[in-house]
């Protein structure tokens, strides 16, 4: 990265799953690590994990959906770290409701959690970024903003709504935050975690049959793109999204 001591990476949603995989892999690198997460037995075993690396690591129990919290989250991160490097917007949650099926306050959910979350940890981040001179941001955005979900029976408009809009919102902030700031998004498809979706578990393998690389993803796959996008020196990549779904061609 530019500042050979820039080492401070957020993870949101960083308790299991993608996240874990991802900030796992950022420690390996040599990142400390500081996740926001609802699930704090979780939490508290990947801060085991990243301890083990060596690192330091920072938990912090909190609703991404929530303003407040994120600013004071940022400002506790720099108060005890000094400065933020990275972010991975992450954490989010697919409704697998139709139009005629959802409550207003569903839909309202839904976007909170996978879009609005993205605003409310870039506006907290931002200015300790600015103040560095440099900064990474990743915003989780999925395949359905691309496909619409339709084959998916987890995931369904609202998500693939909301997960387009964090395309909009990576273009509009890499313009704005620019060059100091990169922004980019992340796009994976079917991604199997330690605890798999209903349909991966239900379908996998006649799902893999519409993957050109023949299997679902893991989270060590998305680390490999997420640890890319975070420290890759040097970079001429911003206002990007990345595809990583081993080509699901059967969408
Ligand atoms: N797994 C896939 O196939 C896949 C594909 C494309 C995109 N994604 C996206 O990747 C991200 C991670 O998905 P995953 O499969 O690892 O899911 P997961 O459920 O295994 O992990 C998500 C993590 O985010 C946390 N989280 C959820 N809502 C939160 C909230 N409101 N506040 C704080 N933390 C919250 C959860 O507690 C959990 O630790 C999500 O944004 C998801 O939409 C997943």
């Amino acid at each position: 990265m530019s500042n050979p001591e820039a080492r401070v990476a957020i993870v949101t949603g960083g308790a299991k799953g993608i996240g874990r995989g991802c900030a796992l892999e950022l420690a390996r690198t040599g990142l400390d690590v500081a996740l926001i997460d609802l699930l704090e037995d979780e939490l508290a075993r990947t801060k085991g994990e990243i301890e083990a690396l060596g690192r330091r690591c920072l938990t912090f129990t909190a609703d991404v959906a929530d303003f407040a919290p994120a600013q004071q989250i940022a400002a506790d991160i720099v108060g005890q770290w000094g400065r933020i490097d990275v972010l991975f917007n992450n954490a989010g949650k697919a409704n697998p409701k139709g139009l005629l099926e959802i409550s207003e306050e569903e839909f309202d959910r839904t976007i909170d959690i996978n879009l609005k979350s993205c605003f409310n940890y870039c506006r907290a981040v931002v200015p300790a970024m600015q103040a560095q001179g440099a900064g990474r941001i990743i915003n989780m955005s999925s395949i359905n903003a691309h496909s619409g979900g339709v084959t998916s029976a987890v995931s369904k408009f609202s998500y693939a709504a909301a997960k387009a809009g964090i395309l909009g919102l990576t273009r509009s902030l890499a313009k704005e935050l620019g060059p100091q700031i990169m922004v980019n998004a992340i796009c994976p498809g079917l991604i199997k975690t330690e605890t798999p979706n209903a349909v991966i578990k239900a379908r996998e393998a006649e799902l893999v049959t519409g993957i050109v690389l023949n299997r679902c993803g893991t989270p060590q796959d998305i680390a490999q793109l997420v640890k890319f996008l975070a420290t890759s020196e040097p970079m001429f990549i911003t206002g990007q999204d990345f595809i990583i779904d081993g080509f699901q061609w059967k969408l």
